[in-house]
C-alpha cells in the first residue's frame, strides 16, 4: 500500500497550479510521473498520459502510478515527445524539466497543437529565450507566466495557447517574457539569474560593438527591475 501522498516541489507545484480542473493531461518527459500522479490523487484531472522517451524513467513512472493507486486515471506511454499520443487525450500538455530548444522541437512536430482549445504549460530548464521566440513566431501566445524558487534555483513556468498570430518579440520579452515588471521575490530571482548570464556574455563582446551596446542597455534595464 502507498503511504501518504508526497508533496510536489515548488517547480512542479507551479506547473500543477496551471492545469485546468477536469482536463485530459499529457505530461511529456514525465520521468517519475509525480505531476500526473499528484493531480490524479487530488481529483484534479479526468485522465493523464505520463510519457517519456526512455524506458528507465517510464519504469519509474509506472512504479509510482501503481504505488499511489492511480492506474485508472494515469497511463504510461513510451513516446518521443508527443509522437505516440492521441490528440483526444491531450487538452493540457505539460513539458517540464527539459531544455527550451527540445520543447520547441516537440511542439513543432505536431500540427494538432495549433488548436486554441489546448493549453501548453512549459517549464524550460535552459534556453527559455529560444522557446519564447519560437512560441511567438509560431502563433502561440504566452497568456500567463510565473516564476518560482525551488532548491536554490529560480524557474519560470509559462502557459501558452495557440491563436495563430505570429509575433516578433523584442529581446526583453525573449529573456524574461511576462515576468517583466513582476515585483515578486521569485520573478526578481529569475530575472537576476538571466541577467547574470547576460552580463557574463557581455564580457566576451567588444565594447564598441553594436551587440555590446544593446546588451548593456538590456542588463541595465533588468537591474532596474531587480532593484525596484
Ligand atoms: C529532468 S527529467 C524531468 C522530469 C519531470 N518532467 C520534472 O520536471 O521533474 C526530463 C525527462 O525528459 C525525458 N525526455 C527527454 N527527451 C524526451 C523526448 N524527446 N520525449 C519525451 N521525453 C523526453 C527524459 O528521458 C527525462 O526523463
Amino acid at each position: 500500500m502507498s503511504g501518504a501522498l508526497f508533496r510536489l516541489d515548488n517547480r512542479l507545484a507551479l506547473c500543477a497550479s496551471f492545469v485546468r480542473e477536469g482536463t485530459r493531461l499529457v505530461d511529456v518527459g514525465t520521468d517519475h510521473a509525480y505531476l500526473p500522479v499528484w493531480l490524479a490523487r487530488n481529483g484534479k484531472i479526468e485522465s493523464a498520459v505520463a510519457c517519456d522517451v526512455r524506458v528507465g524513467p517510464l519504469e519509474n513512472a509506472k512504479n509510482n502510478i501503481q504505488q499511489y493507486h492511480t492506474e485508472t486515471i494515469v497511463s504510461a506511454v513510451l513516446s518521443d515527445g508527443l509522437d505516440k499520443i492521441d490528440p483526444e487525450n491531450a487538452l493540457d500538455i505539460v513539458m517540464a524539466g527539459m531544455g527550451g530548444e527540445l520543447i520547441a522541437k516537440i511542439i513543432k512536430k505536431q500540427q494538432w497543437l495549433c488548436d486554441n482549445r489546448r493549453r501548453l504549460i512549459l517549464q524550460p530548464m535552459t534556453r527559455a529565450e529560444s522557446l519564447r521566440l519560437f512560441l511567438c513566431e509560431n502563433g502561440f501566445r504566452i497568456v500567463n507566466e510565473k516564476a518560482c524558487v525551488s532548491g536554490k534555483k529560480a524557474y519560470s513556468v509559462m502557459v501558452c495557447e495557440y491563436d495563430g498570430i505570429k509575433r516578433e518579440p523584442d529581446e526583453e520579452f525573449q529573456y524574461i517574457g511576462l515576468l517583466a515588471g513582476n515585483s515578486s521575490y521569485e520573478a526578481k530571482r529569475y530575472i537576476h539569474t538571466v541577467n547574470e548570464k547576460l552580463k557574463k556574455k557581455l564580457r566576451a563582446y567588444d565594447e564598441n560593438s553594436e551587440a555590446y551596446q544593446r546588451l548593456a542597455i538590456l542588463t541595465k534595464h533588468f537591474d532596474g527591475y531587480i532593484n525596484s
